[in-house]
């Protein structure tokens, strides 16, 4: 087998980049995969080496055989200049939005961002010195009016944690980029499979790789690509914060990547009939999902998705707290968790009226985000299908 040029991995479609690139079978004695390379030190052969600071591997914080391969991945699936991997996605968030700021900037942040993130930005940004407004989602080029002179970045999550609003990006993305502010986007919904972020103007792009590039719901890793622009100061700020994420987690994702996009595919394919249904049933009020011709945010999600994942969110009609607790509690299939992107089903309750603060969330009656994963899609319907049996039997 000839081994491919880097003119050849360039010429590849994301299908089989995702089976080829990020292994090498010579390096790897003959072997498919890389394996889990584990190790702190890493010995010079003699004192000129040493002190060259020229020898390909130096340390073990500073990347391995098994990091590189799936960096080098990543970086051509998300068509970017170069990417850094941390031990979770909430730490891609973070290293990410510490590297575009600095004491005294000014942060616009999506008030649809994942939580935990609102958080480190009102604790630890605040503390550092970086004041934070939350912006409406749905702003798009509007974003203009709230940027100051000392804005220096902007974060976007397109759909929306939980809420799933969809973001006109490129038109975010020209109003900072006019102001010399950086666009940091958290595109896991998406993967860089249904949303490339450097095409859409995204300077530095955040991937949970705990959801759809594990797939199997058995690790923590966060990636973070960046243009040629941002990455050589995201790649010395990882550097020197030394946050490597563990070899296991590294190779475990190198194998959920050789898989990633039948997953997802099938992931997009088993939600969408599942939202169509429960779109059908009278126990709801209104499915959110962008990829439904209905939804507020299909016109964006079609114009720069090339696909949609498991993921998406339902309002039911009014029901009493412990009807939906009876409905959920009852549920043999779809589980109870905070993370997803698995393989399995799983559904939360959820509610972000206790902490938005630029937008009003009022959907009209209690609200479910649901994963679908890989069971038959019969089984799933089955199993809500006793449980909206539940939920009126306790209203
Ligand atoms: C949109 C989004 N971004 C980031 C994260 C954080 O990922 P991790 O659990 O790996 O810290 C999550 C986790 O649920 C998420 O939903």
């Amino acid at each position: 087998m000839k081994k491919l040029t880097d003119e050849a991995k360039a010429r590849l479609r994301p299908r089989s980049r995702l089976v080829h690139l990020g292994r090498d079978a010579e390096a790897s004695q003959g072997f498919v995969s890389v394996p889990p390379f584990r190790g702190s030190t890493v010995l010079f052969p003699d004192v000129a080496t040493l002190k060259s600071r020229k020898q390909r591997y130096v340390y073990g914080t500073h990347g391995t055989p098994t990091t590189e391969a799936l960096s080098e991945a990543w970086t051509a699936i998300s068509g970017a200049a170069g990417t850094t991997l941390v031990p979770s996605g909430l730490a891609a968030i973070v290293v990410s939005l510490m590297t575009a700021l600095n004491a005294g900037d000014h942060l616009l942040m999506c008030d649809s961002a994942y939580q935990p993130a609102r958080i480190f930005c009102e604790a630890t940004l605040k503390r550092m010195g970086v004041e934070t407004t939350y912006y409406d989602p749905l702003l798009g080029a509007g974003i203009g009016a709230l940027m100051r002179a000392n804005t220096k970045a902007v974060f976007v999550e397109s759909p929306g944690s939980q809420s799933l609003e969809v973001q006109d990006i490129p038109a975010i993305a020209a109003e900072a980029h006019a102001r010399g502010a950086c666009v940091v986007a958290d595109n896991t919904w998406a993967t860089p499979l249904f949303f490339s972020p450097h095409a859409h103007g995204v300077d530095m792009a955040v991937e949970a790789g705990t959801k759809y590039l594990s797939g199997h719901s058995d690790l923590l890793l966060g990636l973070v690509s960046a243009n040629a622009q941002w990455f050589p100061r995201l790649a010395k700020t990882v550097d020197q914060m030394a946050i490597p994420p563990g070899p296991e987690d590294v190779f475990l994702a190198l194998r959920g990547l050789r898989t990633m996009e039948l997953r997802l595919r099938e992931a997009e394919r088993q939600a969408l009939a599942l939202a169509r249904w429960l779109k059908g049933r009278p126990e709801v009020e209104r499915v959110i999902h962008p990829a439904l011709p209905d939804d507020p945010g299909h016109a964006i999600w079609k114009r720069d998705f090339t696909g949609s994942s498991g993921l998406f969110s339902v309002v039911l009609r009014p029901a009493s707290e412990a009807a939906v607790a009876a409905m959920l509690d009852g549920l043999e299939l779809f589980g109870m968790g905070y993370s997803w992107g698995g393989f399995e089903s799983l559904v939360i309750p959820f509610d972000c009226t206790a902490y938005r603060t630029a937008t009003r969330w009022a959907p009209g009656g209690p609200t479910l985000r649901f994963t679908v994963g890989l069971e038959d899609i019969e089984d799933l319907k089955e199993d809500l299908d006793r449980g909206f049996a539940r939920l009126a039997a306790a209203a």
